[in-house]
């Protein structure tokens, strides 16, 4: 069975009351069952967090233990050198999403740090963007 981690940086636990406008109105629970739902076929574990040394933890804690990687750094993607190490570090292979399209927004949400260690960066398709992130690593892996 594929182990596949989902990790979710600041703010995603506010999904549903956050900025709906920009991220909608579902949940991060919402994403869970919706994800579990559409892979029967692949063990996941989601964590979230708001802090920076807490994702850089969870990313190491998945070498040898999990298979492949989907992350929303959040606001991390444009701040988190550490983030982008640990990828590099555990070398798994992970698929970078993000719920708005950030080409699109503010300049400062333009560079990811964190796309140079993904396999492909997801923006801009909410939920649907996880689902295909999900379909990209199942096909690396099989
Ligand atoms: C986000 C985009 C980031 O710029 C922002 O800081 C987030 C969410 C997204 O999913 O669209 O918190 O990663």
């Amino acid at each position: 069975m594929i182990r596949l981690l989902v990790i979710n940086g600041p703010n995603l636990n506010m999904l549903g009351i956050r900025e709906p406008g920009i991220y909608g109105r579902y949940t991060l629970g919402d994403l869970e069952v919706m994800l579990r739902e559409s892979f029967p076929e692949i063990s996941f574990t989601f964590f979230q967090s708001n802090h920076e040394g807490a994702i850089v933890d969870e990313i190491q804690r998945a070498y040898g233990v999990m298979d492949g990687i989907i992350i929303n750094p959040a606001a991390y993607t444009h701040t988190s050198i550490a983030i982008l190490d640990a990828l590099k570090a555990v070398g798994l292979p992970a698929v970078e999403v993000h719920l708005s399209d950030i080409s699109a927004r503010e300049s400062f949400r333009r560079h990811s740090y964190i796309s140079a260690a993904c396999l492909a960066t997801i923006a801009g398709r909410h939920f649907e963007g996880y689902r295909e992130a999900a379909s990209l690593l199942i096909i690396h892996l099989s």
